[in-house]
């Protein structure tokens, strides 16, 4: 296939009914994958983590500090994150970038500097461990760490939507162009709001706000759509297309399993716990019909990670806390909203699906449908943890008038 005097290498006509191509070939890497590897500082890939300071930290020239890409099973392509050190008593290198990026605090306390144009207003707030907070896309940052001890950042971005998009890192980094409907130099731009409205699409809870002070600990509204008594808000920061919610589960109870496909990024907050995620093709009894083997299994406190669909198809999962207080969890989508479907017409009729039980159309799995080898393993490890079980066992029992 090689041209004696170039070297250059020939497409050539398949042969008869051959058909053209390699047929099977490895998914190749998109320009964030080879944006990633450039940085040098390694890239975390699988289904997840018990804690974000087991990453090991590698020298980050271009941000000035330490840090390590994670790319969960499943993002790929969908959004970007990393995790990123502060040093003790210094900086990061200031930056801008036109895609959006979110920060949460896992440790340390300091302050982040925020401006649109050299010489314009400039923003300074403070942040601590719990604290969320959202950069407006191409507006510059600078994150100070206010102590003698190193702070540790989660972030998560649209990087890998715009460079693979794009192709062009430094139009990425350079572009000129002010984002005036996503920065204002209003005072309270960061100052925290706590109003709760009905988000636009499903009419769940949410915050407008760019910075949330302690994600650990805010109130969360009654929701009650993963378990009872479950709580849950969306922030809305800095008009940001990346979705994520902060929900929280009551002691002594778990979540129901339902199936969506990937984005979907679970960070711990409080308590700790396990999640389960299987393919949907399993079924709601996947331990029962035999394919417990198939199941995975993600155990995580603070700041664990844990991707709730690692496929491509839709995949169930299922949260459980094993702790003695409320498991609280963030989930990260990227700009994947679960309810914006693309290939819809406007106005097509929706479901609010992973909230609904499958007998009302959902891909919930009510208590009384599950594999009971999950209430057993849920039971036991509370009996060990010391917590009260609060899950009544007439939520085991099928309602009457389902057939
Ligand atoms: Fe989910």
């Amino acid at each position: 296939m090689h041209d004696e005097v170039t070297g250059k290498v020939h497409w050539h006509e398949p042969v008869s009914e051959e058909r053209a191509g390699h047929g099977t070939f490895g998914q190749p890497l998109t320009d964030y994958d080879k944006f990633m590897e450039a940085e040098g500082i390694g890239i975390y890939r699988g289904l997840g983590f018990n804690s974000v300071f087991d990453l090991p930290l590698n020298d980050w020239p271009r941000m000035g500090g330490r840090g390590h890409f994670i790319q969960l099973h499943g993002t790929e392509g969908k959004w970007g994150c990393y995790v990123v050190e502060v040093p003790a008593g210094g900086a990061l290198n200031p930056e801008k970038h036109i895609y959006e990026e979110i920060f949460l605090v896992a440790e340390g306390r300091g302050t982040t500097e925020v401006w649109l144009e050299d010489g314009g207003p400039k923003h300074v707030f403070e942040w601590q461990k719990g604290s969320l907070f959202s950069i407006p896309v191409n507006a510059y940052h600078r994150v100070v760490n206010a102590t003698n001890k190193p702070a540790l950042l989660i972030a998560g971005t649209t990087a890998p939507n715009l460079m693979d998009l794009l192709g062009n890192t430094d139009f990425i980094y350079n572009a000129p162009y002010n984002f005036n409907d996503r920065f204002s130099a209003a005072r309270d731009f960061y100052k925290p709001s706590e109003d709760v409205e009905p988000d636009p699409i499903r009419g769940l809870a949410m915050r407008r706000t760019n910075l949330v002070p302690d994600v650990v600990n805010c109130e969360l509204p009654l929701d009650n759509r993963r378990s009872p008594g479950y709580r849950r808000v969306e922030p809305f920061m800095t008009g940001n297309k990346f979705y994520l919610w902060l929900g929280q589960h009551e002691t002594g109870r778990y979540s129901k399993a339902h199936a969506h496909t990937s984005a979907a990024v679970l960070i711990g907050l409080k308590g700790k716990g396990y999640t389960y995620t299987w393919p949907e093709e399993l079924g709601v009894n996947p331990w029962k019909d035999g394919n417990g083997d198939q199941v995975q299994r993600i155990d995580y406190g603070q700041f664990g990670m844990v991707s709730a669909a690692p496929g491509g198809a839709r995949w169930y999962h299922q949260h459980f806390n094993v702790s003695a207080e409320p498991f609280r969890i963030s989930a990260w989508f990227g700009p994947n909203h679960p309810s914006l479907v693309t290939g819809l017409r406007p106005g097509a009729k929706q479901t609010d699906y992973t909230a609904m039980d499958i007998h009302e159309g959902g891909t919930a799995i009510p208590y009384w449908l599950e594999d009971p080898f999950l209430r057993k393993e849920f039971q036991e490890s509370l009996r060990q943890a010391g917590a009260e079980i609060r899950m009544e066992p007439s939520r085991y029992e099928k309602p009457a008038g389902l057939d």
